[in-house]
């Protein structure tokens, strides 16, 4: 059941802008927030500076790329020397020294494409990923966090769209649903592909940044005061946006052969990434390009089942901000598929 074809958005969209406003800011962290994120790194770097002296800590995620929330957990990256060491061995060390110094439910999770510590801490009460030399997600961090300076509506939306995405059970990579990285790098592709351009190709301009990491080479304009206008000319609201972009992954999107592509700007196809067949475990189903490892498919974790859940969500938001009479409450009533 796939309904195509443009409908016009109903005429009174933009009397919906304030409260989505409200909302937005009330997601914001807030500065005890921050404070205490802060405390957390400190005391995270006191215990691990005695162990690896050398090591660096990078924030990544929504603590570092300005898309976090009050309910973000905090994601670190620990930047250290391998020697004969594998990944997982430091590890299973990491959270020995973690568990000894009093943080809480310490975890490794060696499974994962990305393996992890992770630990609550009881001061703040925050849930944290640590990751080891995953320098592509600091790299991605920084291009996030540079996007969302360009325009101030890519913020907004993203963080609706990340709100809305956990109240309606959408946003859980165990069970097959999009992370919040998936759901911002959307909302990136979207904007660039508006008629007037809310946010340009930083990827396709001359590259300002350069950062290596394993043989690849991540690159990108991020001389961004240059670019402080460039969504000007769109004067599309966030009210008209959210609409739009709820409408575009139901009724527009083509699941069979599209993938979307910050990198590029613009929407490629599945048969140029050789995305067409299922490989091992990444069905492809719904493709998002991750911005630097390219062969990697941010929508490899939705199934045959799952994609049918997202796009009825997709379908329910589109319909609802078109039709419901109070629907800044009606599209983040909570559900649980
Ligand atoms: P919240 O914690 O929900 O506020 O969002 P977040 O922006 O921190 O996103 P998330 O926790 O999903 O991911 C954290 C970071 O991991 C992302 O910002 C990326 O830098 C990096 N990352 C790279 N590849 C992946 C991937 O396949 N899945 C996820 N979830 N994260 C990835
Ligand atoms: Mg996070």
């Amino acid at each position: 059941k796939m309904r195509r074809g443009w409908i016009e958005c109903r005429h009174d969209i933009d009397s919906f802008a304030p409260d989505l406003l409200s909302l937005y800011e009330s997601l914001k962290p807030s500065e005890e927030h921050k404070s205490k994120q802060t405390q957390l790194i400190d005391s995270l770097a006191k215990s691990l500076s005695k162990e690896w002296p050398n090591a660096r800590l990078h924030l990544y995620g929504s603590c570092a790329n300005s898309f976090g929330t009050s309910h973000s957990d905090v994601d670190v990256c620990l930047e250290i020397e391998i020697g004969t060491e594998s990944t997982v061995e430091i590890l299973q060390r990491l959270a020995d020294i973690l568990h000894g110094d009093n943080f809480d439910d310490v975890e490794a999770i060696t499974s994962a494409r990305v393996p992890i510590v992770r630990m609550l801490d009881p001061g703040s009460g925050f849930s944290c990923d640590i990751c080891i030399n995953n320098l592509f997600a600091v790299a991605n961090t920084k291009l996030l966090k540079d996007y969302a300076q360009i325009d101030g509506r890519l913020l907004q939306l993203a963080s609706i769209v990340k709100h809305w995405a956990k109240l309606r059970g959408v946003n859980e990579t165990y069970r097959g649903t999009l992370s919040s990285y998936a759901y911002v790098l959307m909302c990136i592709s979207f904007l660039q592909l508006r008629e007037p351009k809310i946010l340009p190709c930083l990827q396709a301009m001359d590259p300002t940044y350069i950062m290596v990491v394993d043989d690849t080479k991540c690159t990108y304009f991020d001389d961004i005061h240059q670019l402080h206008d460039f969504g000007a000319e769109n004067k599309e609201s966030i009210a008209e946006l959210l609409w739009a972009f709820f409408h575009y992954w139901a009724f527009q999107h083509d699941y069979r052969k599209d993938v979307i592509s910050i990198r590029m700007g613009k929407i490629i196809s599945k048969k140029e990434k050789d995305w067409t067949t299922r490989v091992g475990n990444d069905r492809h189903l719904m493709c998002i390009e991750d911005p630097f490892e390219i062969s990697h498919d941010l929508g490899r974790v939705v199934d045959r089942q799952t994609i049918r859940i997202i796009i009825e969500e997709f379908e329910r938001a589109a319909d609802v901000l078109q039709h419901d009479n109070d629907p800044c409450v009606t599209l983040f009533k909570p559900y649980n598929y």
